[in-house]
């Protein structure tokens, strides 16, 4: 299969020396993309900025905000039979990218932030993509209700939901636990490495 994969944060400029961003380090989304690889799966990891190693025999697009995710992704994903979507996008972004470094003033500033396109909210719709289709869904609260509702809307063929409130899974961390969502059923798979439930989660789409 031909895989699109997008991972990593994304960084929204502030000014020329400040930006906003998350707590994303890449991990689970370069995990699935080194997996995808091993399989024999052909591979496009279109990455926000990281620390990590591009994974070997995997083609690369770097990005830094949300804009440009977006444009990537509309110009790439209709080359593709799967796209899987770990990336953590900004969905919100600064309504001016001021052109000098702010000076501090008032004891108080208020940013104003207009909202960025839904990439994975626009794959079927604005992109006509009909090949398989898989979000993340980092959650806080009502994990299950949440990514039902995201797989549903979204015309996703799955939902991967993770519990972003704990700190031992999720963002940044080695391991994560997650929750495939379909439209109409749900399973956990246990806590492991980020490796291991990429490898087991390709099987798994492979599957679809
Ligand atoms: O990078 P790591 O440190 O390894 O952490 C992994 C992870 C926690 C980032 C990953 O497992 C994860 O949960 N990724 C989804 C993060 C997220 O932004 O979730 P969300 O529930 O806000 O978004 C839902 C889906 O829409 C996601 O597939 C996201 O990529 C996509 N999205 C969101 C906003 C946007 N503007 N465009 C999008 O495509």
């Amino acid at each position: 299969m031909k895989v699109l994969i997008t991972a990593g944060p994304t960084i929204e400029s502030i000014d020329p020396v400040r930006y906003l961003t998350n707590r994303s380090s890449g991990k689970m989304g370069y995990a699935l993309a080194a997996a995808a690889a091993k399989r024999g799966h052909s591979v496009l990891l279109i990455s926000g900025p990281t620390s990590l190693e591009i994974p070997e025999g995997v083609d690369f697009i770097p990005i830094e905000n949300a804009a440009e995710m977006y444009q990537a992704v509309a110009s790439q994903i209709s080359r593709h039979d799967l796209a899987i979507f770990t990336a953590a996008v900004a969905d919100y972004t600064p309504s001016k990218i001021a052109e000098q470094k702010l000076k501090k003033a008032e004891d108080e500033m208020t940013l104003t932030l207009k909202r960025t396109k839904d990439i994975l909210g626009s794959a079927r719709e604005a992109m006509n993509f009909e090949g398989i289709l898989v979000g993340f869904a980092a959650e806080t609260e009502n994990l299950l209700e949440n990514a039902r509702s995201k797989c549903l809307k979204k015309r996703c063929n799955l939902i991967v939901a993770n519990d972003v409130s704990r700190s031992d899974i999720g963002f940044d961390s080695s391991e994560n636990e997650v929750t495939l969502v379909y439209p109409d059923h749900s399973e956990t798979l246990p806590q492991d490495s980020k490796e291991n439930l990429a490898l087991h989660l390709i099987e798994i789409i492979e599957g679809i």
